[in-house]
């Protein structure tokens, strides 16, 4: 069945206000008509990721732009090939959250030559600043260097630790190990006996954790898992070794999602440092500043806290992702 309008012309006052008010909110850069931002994301390898990807595609709708989401599958080449597509496609803006931290600069350089801004978000680049108007991500050093202060804290005499390390080449597998590293360096009682890449997913947390666990015949007290994902693959494999997550053996990761919380809850992951993927409305409130000419920040640090026993119950109820 045809929907039916009711067959009435408007007032002419009421189209005058109503044209005024377009005009204003197009100058304030909110909802601009035809406006299209492309937004290369890395793929879905974690809930962190899926929660970074509907804040974007949700604050895009709520703001009335028009929102061309690339998802690169965890492949690089997917991800410049979509940069590519966007300059072609002549997009207003581009949000970029890059896999690795090497490989954008060629692509970065010809949209900055078509005069097209773009935001990067969550992870950082190793390329000439110049090339991307700001960086909007959490402080990755401190997040690695956070979970071990947790491990230091709660912990007493020789800590055996199996890390589990996000993917390669990435910022915060770089910067997380990076940061745990140079707080243990300084504490002889705490070692990492074992460190391999479970690439940010639970099913390769799982599998790396049975690996380490079989090669050192248990000899391991505490995980240090760059993302929660590879904790809860993490947990799993303790499990079914018979152990204890949580007590036998202690387990911190990084991002703090709801999964992350009920595992706290549950008595069995230790400690979530935070690391939030709400990242929309930073993103394109930088690009509405773009958009007027003015300034915006080339870093923007998000602040993250450290979830653990003591008050993840409080915050359940509160948690987005
Ligand atoms: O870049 C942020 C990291 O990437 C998150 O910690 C992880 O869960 C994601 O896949």
């Amino acid at each position: 069945m045809r929907a039916r309008f009711p067959n009435v012309l408007l007032p002419l006052p009421l189209l005058f206000l109503g044209l005024f008010l377009g005009l204003v909110l197009e100058a304030c850069g909110r909802a601009p008509k035809g406006f299209v931002v492309g937004f290369s994301q890395i793929g879905a390898e974690s809930a962190w990721r899926v929660a970074e990807t509907e804040s974007i595609r949700e604050e895009a709708a709520k703001r009335g732009i028009e929102l061309k989401l690339a998802d690169a599958g965890q492949k690089l080449e997917a991800q410049v090939a979509a940069l590519h597509a966007f300059l072609a496609q002549g997009v207003g803006a581009v949000i970029l959250a890059p896999q690795r931290k090497d490989g954008f600069e060629p692509a970065l350089r010809e949209l900055a030559a078509a005069r097209i801004p773009v935001v990067v978000v969550d992870r950082g680049l190793d390329c000439d600043p110049a090339l991307y108007a700001t960086l909007i991500a959490s402080d990755f050093t401190d997040e690695g260097r956070r979970a071990a202060e947790w491990l230091l804290a709660h912990t007493q005499g020789e800590v055996r630790i199996a890390e589990l390390e996000g993917t390669a080449g990435s910022d915060p597998a770089i910067e997380r190990k990076r940061g745990f590293d140079e707080r243990i360096a300084k504490e002889p009682r705490m070692r990492i006996v074992k460190s391999v890449s479970a690439e940010f997913q639970l099913p390769k947390g799982k599998e790396a954790m049975e690996a380490i666990w079989k090669a050192e015949g248990g000899g391991i007290d505490a995980v240090y898992a760059h993302n929660d994902d590879m904790a809860l693959g993490a947990i799993q494999a303790i499990e079914e070794a018979g152990k204890k997550p949580g007590a036998d053996v202690l387990v911190v990761s990084i991002d703090a999602t709801r999964g992350a919380f009920d595992a706290i809850l549950a008595g069995k992951l230790s400690c979530a440092v935070e690391c939030s993927p709400l990242l929309g409305p930073a993103a394109f409130d930088a690009i509405e500043r773009l958009r007027r000419g003015e300034p915006v920040e080339k870093r923007i640090v998000v602040q993250d806290r450290v979830f653990d026993a003591t008050n993840a119950a409080a915050e359940r109820p509160n948690r987005k992702y």
